[in-house]
């Protein structure tokens, strides 16, 4: 077991993200028990901890694709994920990480770009402004 994070750190009914290793995390509380899995939907990469949680599961915030917490099984279409033990001493919570599946899937949550824009004013679906080499001018004086 290895220490997660402060019971305080994850909010009721909600999940973060936390690195152990070089393994990102997905680490849910809710009012019964605590859950962790892969952070990484295998889908299309989104981060599980920012995803709803229901009824032991977790929806994926991007496409919707439902994961079982307590088993990492998919509960729609597509593959599973892997789940972890957790355990809660005192205020202190422990993950034991199962082994990284043999495909690769467990990739670190910096691999994910589904929510990130790729240029800042992406939100408006305009590219950015070209440079007019304003900046890259020798200063004077
Ligand atoms: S990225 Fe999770 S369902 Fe598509």
């Amino acid at each position: 077991m290895t220490f997660a994070c402060r019971v305080h750190d994850v909010p009721l009914d909600e999940g973060r993200t936390i690195m152990l290793g070089d393994r990102a995390i997905a680490l849910f509380r809710t009012p019964g028990a605590w859950y962790a899995i892969d952070a990484v939907c295998p889908h299309r990469g989104a981060p599980l901890a920012d995803g709803i949680v229901t009824d032991r599961a977790v929806i994926c915030p991007l496409h919707d694709h439902r994961y079982d917490l307590a088993t990492g099984a998919a509960l729609t279409a597509g593959e599973g994920i892997t789940a972890h033990a957790v355990e809660v001493r005192g205020d202190h919570v422990y993950v034991a990480l199962a082994p990284a599946p043999a495909n690769g899937r467990a990739r670190p949550v910096s691999d994910h770009r589904t929510r990130r824009p790729r240029w800042p004013n992406a939100a408006s679906g305009c590219p950015p402004r070209r440079s007019t080499g304003w900046s890259r001018r020798p200063r004077s004086g």
